[in-house]
């Protein structure tokens, strides 16, 4: 028993480093709030015109551009005419149409969303030239050479070539009037339609359409579908240029572009737009429980950071959801963290092969084979690698060899050792330091003994195998128990405690006299 019930009170234990983790408490107590509004002429009720009520409709571009006052498009990459006013000030809530919304949002048993199947592989991003699908299109070697990065990074390095190569392309537009970007927005609305059912069109194509709304897009480039570029997916939201954060409203990925690694990029080209074009530092947004993980996978959190008066009656308060935020990082080339990450686990790994020599791998089976394939014949001493990961060969655990090795049968040499190990045992439970060690640890005086110590051991159970005299094949084995006892109780118990030294000094004192049995076996060889 290496805590002693009789002796033990809350003040001498110490549990510092096992002490759990305050659990994390999601911020979305304010969950239940109504929703207020923002900006009033986000939520009004559609016009007549205004929005489109099919999914596919292509009337709605000319519906959407009946809203148009003719801002001045321009077609560059994240070069966006917001044609946004400032922001306005909170007004309340109004608007049935969006508790209808809310309420069909937390419909969960309706949810339909596609199911995902995650798969790691780099297979699932392999592209075929040509065929504009997303994924791979390094030769074998180089999606070889990406593999060995982890999923991350292959995934996105993948679609960093596809960028490359001119075959993706990711753009951030709005509604401007400009035929190309209105047909864009079409498609995403499209995907945004079918991949959130639960939120109702109109709505979409509301915000969609909005001119204080941006949507940041992936298009697949020189394809058409349907008189629209084929686009793969988007995020729309809307800045907050004076308050600096902007709010995710839809986020989307096309059904069978899925887990390829297109969201994460989708997001990382984001960030960076909203940083160096909106001059944005965070992101908010209201997660499900379905979108929870793939926001926190893009560095969102469940905590909110930012001061409640710099988002408070800005952005749209929903029920039983989950207000997220991500920080944008000030400097970080968010398009380019594969490499930078590719980098850095090449500099660590350099590292380690200075420190350690965990890089050589030396070849057992052959060396077995060169022993005639019996382990009988091997010397611990002779294993390949072994001396270069430290080992020499006065430590415990070639004990047996040194001890055991020498004449007489195996029955001999058990009876011998069983014998060593019976004395050692008794100089242990005659020590005035054992006494914290002799019993069990009772859950009853100690409860949350077992929840910090999974693996107890005691004198009076090491006895019992003791006795068994089948239990202890090798005195390392006997070492090993004894020496996990003590851990344990310096593991529970803080330093200043009278276990803690009874559990040094009784250690000290067995390592004594087996290093002195160790030393008058030798000589006796
Ligand atoms: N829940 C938990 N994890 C998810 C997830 C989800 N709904 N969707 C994706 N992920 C994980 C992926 O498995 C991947 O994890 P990994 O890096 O450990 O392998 C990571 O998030 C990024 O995956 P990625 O391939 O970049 O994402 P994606 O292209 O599949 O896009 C969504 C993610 C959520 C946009 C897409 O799945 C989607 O359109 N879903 C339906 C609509 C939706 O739920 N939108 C979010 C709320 S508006």
């Amino acid at each position: 028993m290496d805590s002693h019930s009789s002796h033990l009170n809350a003040a001498n234990r110490s549990r510092s480093s096992q002490t759990p983790s305050p659990s994390h408490s999601a911020s979305a107590s304010s969950s239940l709030h109504k929703r207020k509004l923002a900006a009033s002429e986000d939520h009004a009720p559609p016009s007549t015109s205004f929005p489109p009520s099919s999914n596919d409709d292509l009337e709605s571009l000319s519906a959407a551009r009946g809203a148009d006052s003719g801002s001045d498009p321009d077609e560059s990459e994240y070069a966006v005419h917001d044609g946004y006013e400032e922001d306005f000030a909170p007004e309340p809530d109004h608007d049935s149409s969006i508790r209808t919304f809310t309420a069909a949002r937390l419909d969960v048993n309706g949810s339909s969303r596609n199911a995902k199947i995650k798969t790691e592989e780099i297979s699932t991003v392999e592209l075929q030239a040509g065929t504009g699908t997303a994924g791979a299109i390094a030769p074998k070697d180089e999606a070889a050479k990406i593999l060995t990065c982890g999923a991350y990074i292959a995934r996105e390095e993948a679609l960093r070539r596809e960028e490359e190569a001119g075959r993706l392309k990711f753009v951030c537009y709005s509604n401007d009037g400009v035929d190309d970007q209105m047909m864009c927005l079409i498609g995403l609305k499209n995907i945004f339609a079918r991949q959130l059912p639960n939120m109702p069109k109109e709505y979409i194509v509301r915000l969609l359409m909005d001119r204080k709304h941006k949507s940041v897009m992936v298009l697949r480039k020189n394809e058409v579908e349907g008189g629209i570029p084929l686009v793969v997916g988007g995020i729309t939201y809307r800045p907050y240029h004076r308050q600096r954060f902007g709010e995710i409203a839809f986020c989307a990925i096309s059904a069978d572009e899925q887990v390829k690694g297109y969201g994460t990029r989708l997001m990382n080209h984001l960030k960076e737009h909203a940083r160096d074009v909106d001059g944005l530092t965070h992101f908010l947004t209201y997660a499900d429980n379905n979108a929870v993980g793939y926001f926190l996978k893009q560095s969102f959190t469940k905590e909110i950071y930012l001061e409640k008066d710099v988002w408070h009656g800005y952005i749209k308060d929903y029920d039983g959801v989950l207000l997220m935020e991500c920080r944008i990082d000030p400097k970080l080339k968010y398009t380019n963290l594969s490499s930078m990450i590719s980098k850095q686990r090449k500099a660590i790994d350099e590292m380690i092969r200075e420190l350690s020599n965990c890089q050589n791998v030396y070849q057992v089976a052959e060396f077995q084979k060169k022993e005639g394939g019996s382990s009988k014949n091997i010397r611990v001493e002779d294993i390949p690698g072994l001396r270069d990961a430290g080992w020499t060969p006065d430590q415990w655990g070639h004990t047996r060899y040194t001890l055991f090795s020498g004449s007489g049968d195996s029955v001999t040499k058990q009876k011998q050792l069983n014998a060593l190990i019976r004395g050692l045992l008794k100089t242990m439970q005659d020590h005035s330091d054992a006494w914290p060690f002799k019993e069990p640890v009772d859950p009853l005086d100690v409860p949350d003994y077992y929840e910090f110590i999974k693996d107890p051991i005691d004198l009076k159970t090491i006895g019992k195998r003791v006795e068994s005299e089948q239990y202890y094949m090798t005195l390392d084995m006997f070492v090993a128990d004894t020496r996990r006892m003590f851990n344990n109780c310096r593991t529970y118990n803080s330093p200043d405690t009278v276990y803690y030294r009874c559990a040094t000094k009784l250690q000290a004192h067995f390592f004594s006299k087996v290093q002195a049995a160790l030393q008058s076996g030798a000589k006796s060889q």
